[in-house]
């Protein structure tokens, strides 16, 4: 009888396209996955959300495994994302964290001037976050049992954007406590951004030594700042994290930041990801001629999410269009921002299916 060996990981046709494209390679075509790609627009998702709290999904490694690799089974998307959350560490760190229904997250103690600073922590990152490394670790084991394995990618967000939740205690329209701690005490804001990069470099490094093989910094609220003030607040925290991790792809995401493009080609990043507002090809005749030396930077996005909401001929009109826009040089294609819940699977679909087309 044949012995039923699973093959082994090098053996294997692994779909690397996603690395390839992140380290400005020429492939075949355009890899694509999607920003919030395991969510609630999928079935299975809520199917599992029924039964359990968001928490409880990303502090149970099978569970947040299995919810990372739905998308990939039912989209075939190029590349996986760990299901948790960037506020994780914000809890590791002591700052109650809950999800409610229909308000997001919420902090009940904001941390709001110097003084609340002190009650944070510097966690043992691996004792309180270690079910995020269990999680990645569980993926790619079942991320190697499927017929072409794909990338796993880890994530984390900006200390500037952390900051955003933690001093706001929440989601929030006009970010006034921000703003007011920002340019009332600049200085102990940036000890505040400080103490989040240090967890954040310890937590990103322990997801790829986990498995993770890129690592995404999600700066969803750097745009709330003008140029001047995103370089001397927000740029050093970023910088000091790109840095210290190990050698993975770094991809830098940023929402509304048209005005710092010039200050993020700088960035120690390979690939940049940028929302709906400006076509690629206008971002790149930007950000190429001011980049150093070396390779230049791969760029992600940017289809509107709002866009998967339209009619399927139009969703794949606008995504020719967008592989177009994308192609004067390397080009992950994904959306300018999470999907929506709303979104019907078969627009999601629509999208993935006409970049894998070519
Ligand atoms: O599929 C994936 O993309 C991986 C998982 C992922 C989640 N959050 C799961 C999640 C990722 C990459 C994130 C990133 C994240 N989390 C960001 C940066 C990206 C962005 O959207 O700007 C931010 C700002 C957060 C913080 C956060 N988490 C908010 C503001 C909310 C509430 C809004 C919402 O969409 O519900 C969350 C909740 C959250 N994070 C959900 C998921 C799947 C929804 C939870 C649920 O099922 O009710």
């Amino acid at each position: 009888m044949v012995s039923c060996r699973p093959m082994s990981q090098s053996a294997k046709s692994m779909n690397d396209l996603f690395l390839r494209a992140c380290r400005g390679e020429t492939v075949e075509r355009p890899p694509v996955w999607m920003m919030r790609q395991a969510g609630r627009y999928m079935a299975e998702y809520r199917a599992l959300r029924a039964q359990h709290d968001f928490l409880t999904l990303c502090k149970t490694p099978e569970l947040a495994a299995e919810v990372t690799l739905q998308p990939v089974r039912a989209l075939g998307v190029d590349a996986a994302i760990l299901f948790a959350d960037i506020l994780l560490p914000l809890e590791a760190m002591g700052a109650e964290l809950r999800f409610q229904k229909g308000d997001g997250p919420v902090f009940p103690n904001p941390v709001r001037n110097r003084d609340d600073l002190e009650r944070l922590q510097h966690p043992d990152v691996e004792g309180t976050l270690g079910y995020v490394f269990d999680a990645a670790r569980e993926v790619r084991r079942r991320l190697a049992e499927l017929p072409r394995p794909v990338p796993l990618i880890g994530f984390g967000g900006t200390p500037w954007t952390l900051a955003a939740y933690l001093v706001e205690g929440g989601i929030s329209k006009h970010h006034a406590h921000l703003l007011a701690w920002s340019y009332g005490d600049p200085e102990g804001m940036l000890r505040l951004l400080d103490r989040l990069a240090d967890v954040s470099i310890e937590y990103l490094r322990g997801q790829v030594e986990a498995g993770a093989q890129a690592i995404q910094l999600f700066d969803t609220w750097g745009g709330l700042l003008d140029a001047e003030r995103w370089r001397r607040l927000a740029m050093p925290s970023v910088v000091r994290i790109l840095e210290s991790l190990p050698d993975v792809p770094r991809i830098f995401y940023i929402r509304d930041a048209a005005h710092l493009l010039p200050i993020l080609a700088e960035l120690p990043a390979e690939v940049l990801s940028v929302d709906w507002r400006m076509p690629l090809d206008a971002v790149r005749a930007i950000i190429d001629p001011l980049q150093p030396t070396g390779p230049k930077k791969a760029l992600q996005g940017n289809l509107d999410p709002g866009a998967l909401l339209g009619p399927i001929d139009e969703i794949r009109r606008r995504t020719r269009a967008l592989l177009q826009a994308g192609s004067g040089g390397p080009h992950i294609a994904n959306l300018g921002h999470g999907i929506f819940p709303m979104t019907p699977v078969e627009n999601a679909r629509a999208f993935v299916e006409t970049v894998q087309e070519g």
